[in-house]
């Protein structure tokens, strides 16, 4: 006889989601074309846009609407300031004030920190809407804009509130990246350098040859790194959506990174600060007999010509980098893994684990070599 009498006890078995595709397209000048093919493809929803002011004065607000009047939330101030509850909030109550319910579709036209907020929002207005993003930044078309992470920051840490909330499509617009400011620009190309070194050794080559046209903002070329990026983020993020493991892989320079990034009192960028977690990763695998000099050196090349930093910023402190990564949010016993190659795109796998023990000492010889 069980311990539990008949009433007390239920199983409830509900059917997992079913896998949903995202339709992503890349092209030059699509902006001022793409609000008919929204309305064509959500035909019976209607549409709520979130942006930020940059954007508007950029003039990308614009192209997309021309003269349409949609319901529009503008982020200000831009950027990771507003990335917070509050801003989520006063979306969702925008939203309902218009009368808007279930049939919606948020679009979010942005840099990540528009699609990580309006991401979110999608995800928890009326229990969820779907979300369209037409990233505008380098980091946002190679990497925020896919794979369905969506969330905003506490007082306390970055992305505290989130959900996985994949979007329904993704429109890149290389065009737009024309008006972004200089460093951003080049700061967010690192995540691009990121995705071929662990993932496409052809791309890397790419990178490598037509690095001048990227900075030139050459569309042509910029289409195809969106290309690339956008896929070698799908198939991992399609492998592992939440990051059980293999996602994992797209944290590599990120430890470190993550680490500078704090300790600089976000003075870095995200993307210089992976610069140098990406560097600090080639030392660690040098240190591990998986890497050797003159690999580090290609990566290293690529990264300069990007006038990103290479190296520890003069007056960080040592002990403080080791504090920062023990509270690192993967680290279990107060130590995080750390995510290898042991070529160029060939992350080092141990025992299935995409993220691999690194002793304390190992770092703390690479930090002041770094
Ligand atoms: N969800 C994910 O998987 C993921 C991945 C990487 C980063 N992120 C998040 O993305 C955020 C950083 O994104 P970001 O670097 O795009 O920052 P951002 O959205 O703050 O954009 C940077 C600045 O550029 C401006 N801007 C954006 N597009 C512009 C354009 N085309 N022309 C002129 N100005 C433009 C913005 O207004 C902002 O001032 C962080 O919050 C990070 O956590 C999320
Ligand atoms: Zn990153």
């Amino acid at each position: 006889m069980s311990d539990h009498s008949p009433t007390s006890e239920l199983d409830v078995t509900v059917p997992s989601v079913p896998a949903k595709t995202c339709k992503i397209r890349i092209g030059t000048n699509i902006l001022t074309s793409l609000w008919a093919e929204i309305e064509a493809q959500f035909e019976h929803l209607a549409k709520f846009v979130v942006t930020d002011e940059n954007l508007v004065s950029a003039g990308h607000l614009h192209d997309l609407l021309s003269s349409r009047d949609v319901p529009t939330f503008v982020i200000s101030p831009p950027g990771e300031t507003s990335k917070n509850i509050d801003t989520v909030t006063a979306i969702v109550e925008q939203m309902e004030k218009v009368y808007l319910g279930r049939d919606t579709v948020v679009v979010a036209l942005g840099g990540g920190t528009v699609g990580d907020i309006a991401g979110f929002a999608a995800a928890i207005f009326k229990r969820g809407v779907p979300v369209v993003q037409i990233p505008t930044t380098t980091v946002a078309q190679a990497d925020s804009a896919v794979g369905g992470k969506t969330g905003v920051d506490s007082s306390v840490s970055k992305n505290a509130f989130g959900a996985f909330w994949q979007p329904t499509a993704v429109y890149v617009d290389v065009a737009t990246l024309k008006t972004l400011d200089d460093r951003q620009f080049r700061a967010g190309l690192v995540e691009s350098v990121k995705h071929a070194v662990i993932a496409d050794a052809g791309y890397f080559e790419f990178l490598d040859e037509n690095l001048d046209a990227v900075l030139s903002r050459d569309c042509a070329v910029l289409e195809k790194l969106a290309y690339y990026n956008c896929q070698i983020k799908a198939r991992v993020v399609e492998a592992d959506p939440t990051e059980k493991n293999r996602r994992r892989m797209l944290n590599y320079g990120h430890t470190i990174g993550h680490a500078v990034e704090s300790a600089s009192g976000f003075e870095l960028l995200h993307g210089e600060a992976v610069a140098i977690g990406m560097i600090a990763a080639g030392l660690i695998e040098i240190q591990l007999g998986l890497g050797d000099r003159a690999r580090l050196s290609g990566i290293r090349n690529i990264l300069e010509r990007l006038h990103v930093p290479v190296s520890l910023p003069k007056g960080l402190d040592k002990e403080r980098l080791i504090e920062i990564i023990k509270h690192d949010k993967k680290a279990i016993n107060r130590w995080p893994k750390f995510v290898l190659i042991d070529k160029i795109a060939n992350v080092y796998c141990q025992e299935g684990q995409w993220a691999v023990e690194v002793g304390q000492e190992v770092v703390e010889k690479v930090l002041d070599e770094l």
